[in-house]
């Protein structure tokens, strides 16, 4: 069951909504896109559905699941109303619909025990995609949605990504074509008045602190010992996006010297006889020699490295490449999901120059 809404007539697209909506209701799965990446969907109040998530994905379950909902009126009747701080308040307006998952205290009883993974608190959002809200409107449900990768692979900026990792495994995709920011939601907590950034993503440091000027922010780093006080996303703990091969990072000030440090680095590699790649940006690319050069967006819009980096990191697989080197970016901004992201991808293995 593959539905297309940027092919065939606008009738067809709001009847394979309307068909995505139905098959959710009575339980199944639907891959559908958001801002951020294609989610895999079933309803968050149904185990039987939600355990096809996990199913689907090969996911530890004792990682939790980010609930979307379509409007703010479904809060009261997930959340313990009576947590809500104005700081959350302020949050929700500015940011939503939008790529920041808000992490509250679980209405005891209101959604499977599975979305939440035993926790007593659950990560919710309003995506800002229009197929997204359509399919949640129409379904009235609150949609516990992961990425809809296969767990450790990079998520899905395509629909046919997920088709790749999932096909035969989920109830159907609802391609809405590429989505926009390429990396996840930022998950935040709010805890003591003070925020805790338990994942960087589409809502960058910078933006949250505009928002909020007065609160402390903390970014919980996934490189972190496990054993800590400070909340944290359970998901960070797991290998993530890493291509097939293998693939380290390589950062320094000096351009030059991190261009000939690669290049001599991958030379070396190809002597060896591993098919070589470098993810590196259209203002670099021509710099290499490579068996593939991936130009992963431009370092002068950051955007568009967010949105370029999980395809780029599937195309490393496609072409069967054995040995990645990746170029870092600033830690600013946007740039912290890339670097999360690269680092998860390179499992940590990073060089300084
Ligand atoms: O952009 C996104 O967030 C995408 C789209 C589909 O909405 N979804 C997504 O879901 O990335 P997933 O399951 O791949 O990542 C959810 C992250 C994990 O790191 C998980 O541990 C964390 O959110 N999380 C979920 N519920 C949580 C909770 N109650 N407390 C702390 N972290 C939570
Ligand atoms: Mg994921």
């Amino acid at each position: 069951n593959y539905w297309d809404v940027n092919q065939g007539a606008i009738g067809a697209t709001a009847q394979n909504i309307a068909e995505a909506a139905k098959l959710l209701q009575q339980g199944d799965t639907v891959a559908f896109p958001t801002e951020t990446v294609y989610g895999l969907g079933a309803d968050a109040t149904n185990t039987t559905a939600v355990l096809q998530i996990f199913a689907a994905k090969g996911r530890p379950s004792d990682n939790p699941l980010i609930v979307h909902i379509a409007d703010v009126n479904q809060l009261p009747s997930l959340v313990q109303s009576d947590s809500l701080t104005t700081d959350h308040l302020a949050l929700m307006q500015a940011f939503w619909p939008g790529p920041l998952t808000i992490v509250l205290p679980v209405l005891a009883g209101s959604l499977s025990p599975l979305v939440t993974a035993g926790l007593q608190t659950v990560g919710i959002r309003i995506p800002n995609h229009p197929v997204a809200l359509q399919l949640l409107r129409e379904t009235g449900l609150p949609i516990a949605a992961p990425s809809a990768n296969s767990s450790g692979r990079p998520s899905p900026t395509l629909a046919s990504h997920v088709r790749d990792d999932l096909d035969g495994k989920i109830g159907g995709i609802v391609d809405g074509g590429a989505t926009g920011v390429g990396v996840e939601s930022t998950v935040i907590q709010l805890v003591d008045g003070e925020l805790y950034i338990l994942r960087p993503g589409g809502v960058t440091a910078e933006q949250l602190h505009v928002v909020l000027p007065k609160l402390p922010i903390h970014v919980s780093e996934p490189t972190e010992v496990e054993a800590s006080d400070t909340p944290r996303a359970p998901g960070m703990k797991y290998t993530h996006y890493a291509p097939k091969g293998f693939m380290h990072i390589v950062q320094g000030d000096d351009v030059q010297e991190v261009s000939a440090w690669i290049q001599q680095d991958i030379d070396a590699a190809k002597a060896r006889g591993e098919s070589t790649g470098i993810l590196t940006f259209e203002e670099r690319a021509g710099e290499y020699r490579a068996d593939l050069i991936l130009a992963c967006g431009s370092l002068s819009e950051p955007d568009s490295i967010a949105r370029e980096l999980y395809g780029a990191l599937r195309t490393f697989d496609h072409q069967g490449i054995s040995y990645i080197v990746a170029e870092g970016v600033p830690d600013s901004g946007i740039g912290s999901a890339i670097m999360n992201r690269l680092l998860k991808a390179a499992g940590h293995e990073r060089i300084r120059l």
